[in-house]
C-alpha cells in the first residue's frame, strides 16, 4: 500500500530499471529481478521526473552515492557529499508540503544539520525533519538481508516533530520487521553507528589477514584458526575467512571517512588505529601479486596469468574497490598477461576498472588483460590460477581438464581459500592458498 517512485538524473539508467526484460536491470542481485517484475507498474516505479516526485512524497529518501573525494581538502579520504548536497537543494527548490527527509547514504557525523540548514535556509518556509536510517544490506545477499534484517536503525530529533518522523518511518519497516528489530536513537548515534559497524567488520578481515601472514611462516593454518577462535561465541564465526583483501564500495570509504572524521577532532590515535586496518587490507593485496611472482621463479613477463573472478565478492556483478584489480594492475607491472573470466563481469567494466588507476596508458592495459566467456578458455595454455572471487562456481570445474591445458608446473593461487587443496595437489597442481 506503499508507494516507491525511485528517481535519478541519469536517463539511460532509468531506461535500463525499465527494461521490459527484469534480467537486464542494471545491478545484478540473487532475487531482485523478480521482485521488480511483481512490483514495477504496480507500487513500483522509475522515473526521471525527480521534481514531481520530490512533490508527491511524503518521505524522501536521499539514495546518493557518498564517494571518497579526490579533490582538494580531505582528499582520498573525506567523504565528498557534492550529491548528497545538490539533492538537498533540489527538494528545499521544489518542496510545498512538511516532508521527512532521510539519509540512506552513508554519511560523516553530524551531516543531517548540514542538510538541514540548506532545507531550512533555502526553501519555502515548509517543515523538513530529517532522519538517518542507515543501510547494512551487504551485495549479493541484499533482499535477502532487506527481507530479514538483523536490525533497522533510525535516528531522529527528540522532540515532537522529531518524533512522529521517527514513528511514521516505524510505520513503514513494520510493514515486514518485528518492532524489536527497529532501533531508534538520535541522529548522530545513527550516523556513527554505520561507520562503527563498517569498521568493525573490516577490522576483523584485517585481523584475520594479517594471522595468514603469520600463518604462512609459522605452518599454522589460518582456516584452522578461524575456526578454533569462531567457536568462542565471545567471537563468533562470521567475517573470519581470510583472503586478498576486502573490497566493495564500503568498507575502505568508510574507514577513511572515520579517519578523516578522528583527525578533524584531533583524535590521532583513534586516527591511527582505524587506518592501520586499511593499511593492512592493502598489504594483503600486494602481498598476494608479490607471492605469484616470486613462486612463478621471480618473473612472469609475458606468463600468461588466469583470474577466476573480477567481482569483489560472489553473486554480484560489482567491481569497487576489488583486489582483483590492483593485482592485476601489478601484475601488469610486471608484464603478465591477465586473462579473466568472471560470470557476471563484463570486459568494459574491468577495463575502465583498470584505466581509472591511470598506472598507464587505455591502449597498454587493453593489450595486456583479455577476457574469457568460459573457465576452459581462460585457462588454457596458462601458467597460474588466481582466484580472486568465491564464486560457487569454481568449485565445480573440471580440474584434471583444466591441469592438462596449463603450462607444467601449474600453479593455483587461491585467494580465497575455496578450492580443494589435496585434490588439486593430487591432480599435480602446486597449490598456494592464503595462510596455509
Ligand atoms: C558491507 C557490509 O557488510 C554491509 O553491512 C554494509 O551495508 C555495506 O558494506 P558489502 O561490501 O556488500 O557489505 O559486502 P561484505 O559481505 O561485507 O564483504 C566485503 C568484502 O569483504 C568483500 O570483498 C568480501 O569478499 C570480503 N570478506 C568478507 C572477506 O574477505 N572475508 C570475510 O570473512 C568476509
Amino acid at each position: 500500500h506503499i508507494q516507491v517512485t525511485v528517481v535519478d538524473l541519469n536517463e539511460q539508467r532509468i531506461i535500463d530499471w525499465n527494461d521490459p526484460n527484469t534480467d537486464n536491470i542494471p545491478i545484478y542481485e540473487p532475487g531482485l529481478s523478480e521482485i521488480v517484475l511483481e512490483a514495477r507498474g504496480r507500487n513500483l516505479f522509475f522515473s526521471t521526473e525527480v521534481e514531481k516526485a520530490i512533490d508527491e512524497a511524503q518521505v524522501i529518501f536521499i539514495s546518493v552515492n557518498t564517494p571518497t573525494k579526490t579533490y582538494g581538502k580531505g582528499k582520498g579520504m573525506a567523504a565528498d557529499l557534492k550529491y548528497i548536497e545538490l539533492c538537498a537543494r533540489q527538494i528545499a527548490k521544489v518542496a510545498k508540503q512538511n516532508k521527512i527527509v532521510v539519509e540512506k547514504s552513508t554519511l560523516p557525523v553530524r551531516t543531517a544539520e548540514a542538510i538541514k540548514s540548506i532545507l531550512d535556509n533555502t526553501g519555502n518556509g515548509v517543515q523538513f525533519q530529517i532522519l538517518s536510517n542507515p543501510e547494512f544490506l551487504a551485495e549479493g545477499t541484499a533482499v535477502t538481508d532487506l527481507l530479514n534484517p538483523d536490525r533497522i536503525l533510525i535516528g531522529g530529533d527528540s522532540t515532537p516533530e522529531g518524533e512522529a518522523a521517527i514513528n511514521a518511518l516505524v510505520d513503514v519497516y513494520a510493514n515486514w520487521v518485528n518492532k524489536d528489530k527497529i532501533l531508534t536513537t538520535n541522529v548522530w548515534s545513527s550516523e556513527l553507528s554505520k561507520l562503527t559497524a563498517n569498521a568493525f567488520l573490516a577490522q576483523r578481515i584485517s585481523s584475520i589477514n594479517a594471522m595468514s601472514e603469520l600463518c604462512e611462516k609459522t605452518g599454522a593454518d589460518v582456516n584452522e584458526v578461524a575456526r578454533a577462535i569462531g567457536m568462542d561465541s565471545r567471537i563468533g564465526p562470521k567475517f573470519l575467512k581470510a583472503s586478498v583483501g576486502f573490497g566493495g564500495s564500503c568498507f575502505q570509504k568508510d574507514i577513511l571517512n572515520l579517519v578523516y572524521i578522528a583527525k578533524s577532532y584531533g583524535l590521532n590515535e583513534v586516527a591511527d588505529y582505524w587506518e592501520q586496518v586499511i593499511i593492512m587490507n592493502d598489504h594483503q593485496k600486494r602481498r598476494f601479486s608479490n607471492k605469484i611472482v616470486q613462486t612463478l621463479y621471480n618473473t612472469v613477463a609475458d606468463k600468461k596469468i588466469t583470474f577466476l573472478g573480477w567481482a569483489f565478492k560472489k553473486d554480484t556483478n560489482d567491481t569497487r574497490e576489488s583486489a582483483a584489480i590492483y593485482v592485476a594492475d601489478d601484475l601488469i607491472n610486471e608484464q603478465a598477461k591477465i586473462s579473466v573470466y568472471d560470470p557476471k563481469v563484463s570486459r568494459n567494466k574491468m577495463m575502465s576498472d583498470l584505466d581509472y588507476l591511470e598506472t598507464r596508458p587505455a591502449e597498454e592495459n587493453a593489450k595486456s588483460l583479455t577476457t574469457f566467456g568460459n573457465v576452459y578458455d581462460a585457462c588454457r595454455g596458462s601458467h597460474a590460477i588466481a582466484v580472486l572471487t568465491e564464486w560457487d562456481e569454481f568449485t565445480t570445474y573440471d580440474w584434471q581438464k583444466i591441469y592438462e591445458s596449463m603450462h607444467k608446473p601449474a600453479f593455483v593461487f587461491d585467494g580465497r581459500n575455496i578450492l580443494n587443496a589435496k585434490e588439486l595437489q593430487s591432480i599435480g597442481f602446486v597449490y598456494n592458498g592464503i595462510g596455509s
